[in-house]
């Protein structure tokens, strides 16, 4: 490791392969799916390992994430965004004919309005799950009676099929997590309330990381699949914030240098936000020092981390230091590579980014 550049992104296999392996054997013991979403590794080796363990498909964000994926050996893939250019049609039609299945999303009327026409242009059959809000209020039906009005419209539609039912929970980032066994209970409630009243026998596929593994356990067979990405690394959102993960099993740290150091409190570090996203965690933070010590990156301009904390006075110049993101996804999305740490702190191999930057 001591021949690394920095900033570096390192992944420790170790940590990697258990917190597949956790995800994993959480769904397989309550009987639901894994489809994990690929927004967080991007990585093709970790898609063919998720898949290998047992993930019956992938979810991506972007058709460029999709098709960067296909060397994994996936054969289902959930699209889960709100797509509408035609001209994407081609890509989505080529898409579909090299995977089993390839489902779409709506996330609203006037996104189905503008999916309708995408789909004539495509020419194939095409299963679609529809998106419910759940309090991020971000895509998705706000009220049964326009999902109602949504599947009796994709009934009409010949070309389209209406399978099932997703969310994305991100608004649990930000909850109070004492109050997670309730927040779950009354999430699937409202589900199930728009499903049941839609078509009993289609399947809920909710996605985020810091319900997964909640949702799994008070599911009793109301949740058919979840779709968590970012707990194959982890981050300052999972463990401080959500308190889902705790802190050895975050397997991606970035490994930065202290290249200044102006006053005694202040050390300056050549990773900022070019390296760790402009994404914060609570208090501002944008890492945290992985080892413990109070050390944390506290503002960052493109190519500097202003480092404060009780441990920066004995900071020296040229000093590596490891560090915890706040959000790892978009820190993965910035570098163009990572570094494959075994146990015994050596580099195995590099893994590029397959799907880095690939947001069409
Ligand atoms: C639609 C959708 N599904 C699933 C996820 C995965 O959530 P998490 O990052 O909490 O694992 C996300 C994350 O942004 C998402 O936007």
């Amino acid at each position: 490791m001591d021949e690394l550049f920095t900033p570096s992104l390192l992944v420790f296999e170790d940590r990697l392969e258990t917190n597949l392996q956790r995800m994993q054997s959480t769904c397989d013991e309550a009987g639901i799916d894994l489809r994990p979403h690929i927004k967080t590794h991007k990585l093709v080796p970790v898609a063919r390992r998720q898949i290998e363990l047992g993930a019956k498909g992938l979810t991506c964000a972007k058709l460029g994430e999709a098709e960067a994926m296909l060397p994994s050996g996936v054969r289902e893939i959930f699209v889960a965004h709100s797509l509408v250019d035609q001209r994407q049609a081609p890509r989505i039609a080529a898409l579909a004919e090299q995977l089993d299945e390839l489902r779409l999303a709506t996330t609203s009327e006037a996104h189905l309005e503008a999916l309708i026409p995408l789909i004539h242009q495509v020419g194939l059959n095409l299963p679609v799950m529809l998106a419910i809000d759940t309090g991020l209020n971000r895509e998705g039906v706000r009220a049964l009676e326009s999902a109602q009005r949504m599947a009796s419209k994709i009934d009409a539609e010949p070309l389209l099929e209406l399978a099932g039912f997703y969310t994305h929970e991100g608004q649990f980032y930000g909850k109070d997590h004492s109050n997670r066994t309730t927040d779950v209970e009354a999430l699937l409630t409202h589900i199930c309330t728009v499903r049941d009243a839609i078509n009993p026998a289609l399947p809920v596929w909710p996605g985020c990381s810091v319900s997964a593994t909640a949702i799994t356990q008070q599911s009793n067979g109301r949740v058919q699949a979840v779709r968590p990405g970012a707990y194959v690394f982890g981050d300052l959102s999972l463990t401080q914030n959500a308190d889902v993960m705790p802190w050895d099993h975050v397997a991606l740290q970035v490994l930065a240098t202290v290249v200044d150091k102006p006053t005694s409190d202040l050390a300056l570090i050549d990773a900022g936000s070019k390296t760790f996203s402009s994404d914060r965690a609570r208090e501002g933070i944008s890492a945290l020092a992985a080892d413990g010590r109070d050390i944390a990156v506290v503002a960052v301009n493109e190519e500097h981390g202003y480092v404060r904390g009780e441990d920066v006075a004995q900071l020296q110049v040229g000093e590596r230091i490891l560090f915890v993101p706040a959000h790892v996804c978009t820190v993965v999305n910035l570098a163009d590579e990572v570094k494959v740490i075994t146990t015994d702190q050596t580099i195995r191999t590099t893994w590029p980014i397959d799907a880095r930057g690939k947001n069409q």
